[in-house]
């Protein structure tokens, strides 16, 4: 399966850090948030990624580029640990770049992927967004979706102070977690709100979606939503998934994603902590 990775949008919420640097290259401890997302499509048996880049998102490309003056520096200097890993992110995957323009929205974005898509159904994870479970989100969504031969996305049950700031999905529960979506709403209400059910920014989409995308007129944000589409498609499931997404896109659970991340080293974890009760004290 291929899978596409929006990471082109202008991370305003990140201002002034996202100026010149795109939301996707922050690092979430040790390594930059796009980087937890192609491992996970890799864990999940995806080899050929498009990401959708746009102005100023130079930095994405070079990270999953070969640098051969990094590389001999480090051999000269017997650094072959660090080599390694450089060389490990290099050879993640088959990776192909391609250029929104103009920022139109996530359905746009995913939308500009068609021609290298094809046919088939294909993955959706959004580069700012990380994921962490036993059975990676994606591959959840995978095997699902074979099983319901239909499209699907990732949910998980947020407090109703969030309802606010996600898309939510309505229906029945078919099976343990897994429901038949009859209704999508972007950042609806509280009060209008389907269910607490939110799309945290993994799917795995039929083909048709594209002619509902190129179909679904700007809407909230003065955007083309992914959710507007999906709700135009004639099967739908969401997983509630099993394990914990981070959103990467807000300052506060970004510094929270980095620090959680930081303490599950052993490294660090002792210095860390009492770094912190030291500041807490
Ligand atoms: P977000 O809405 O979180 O990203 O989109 P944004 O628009 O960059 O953020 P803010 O609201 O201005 O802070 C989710 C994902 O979709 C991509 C983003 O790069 C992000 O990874 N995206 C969004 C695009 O690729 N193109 C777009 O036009 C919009």
């Amino acid at each position: 399966m291929k899978c596409v990775i929006p990471a082109a949008g202008l991370g305003t919420r990140f201002l002034p850090i996202t100026k010149a640097q795109p939301k996707e290259m922050l690092p979430v401890y040790d390594r930059p948030t796009i980087q937890y997302v192609i491992e996970e499509a890799v864990a999940s048996g995806i080899d050929d990624i498009i990401i959708v880049n746009g102005k100023g998102k130079r930095s994405i490309e070079d990270h999953f580029d070969r640098s051969f003056e990094l590389e001999e520096s480090l051999k000269e200097k017997g650094k072959f640990d660090i080599l390694k890993t450089v060389n490990e992110i290099s050879n993640l995957a088959d990776i192909f770049y391609i250029r929104q323009k103009k920022q139109k929205g996530l359905g746009d974005a995913i939308n500009h992927a068609k021609r290298h898509i094809g046919d088939e159904p294909f993955a959706v994870m959004l580069g700012d967004i990380i994921t962490k479970s036993d059975r990676p989100c994606t591959k959840q969504l995978i095997d699902l979706s074979e099983k319901y031969n239909s499209s699907i996305v990732a949910v998980e049950k947020v407090p109703n102070e969030k309802v606010e700031k996600y898309g939510i999905i309505g229906g029945s529960e078919v099976s343990n977690g897994v429901y038949n979506v009859d209704t999508l709403v972007e950042k609806p209400k509280l009060t209008e709100s389907p269910s607490n059910l939110a799309i945290i920014g993994r799917y795995v989409l039929y083909p048709e979606i594209f002619d509902h995308i190129e179909n679904t007129e700007v809407s909230v944000g003065n955007e083309i939503q992914l959710t507007d589409a999906m709700a135009k498609l004639d099967l739908l499931y969401a997983n509630v998934f099993n394990g914990r997404s981070y959103d990467i896109g807000n300052k506060i659970d970004w510094l929270k994603t980095s620090i959680e991340f930081a303490l599950e080293d052993d490294e660090f974890n002792d210095v860390l902590l009492d770094y912190m009760h030291e500041i807490v004290k």
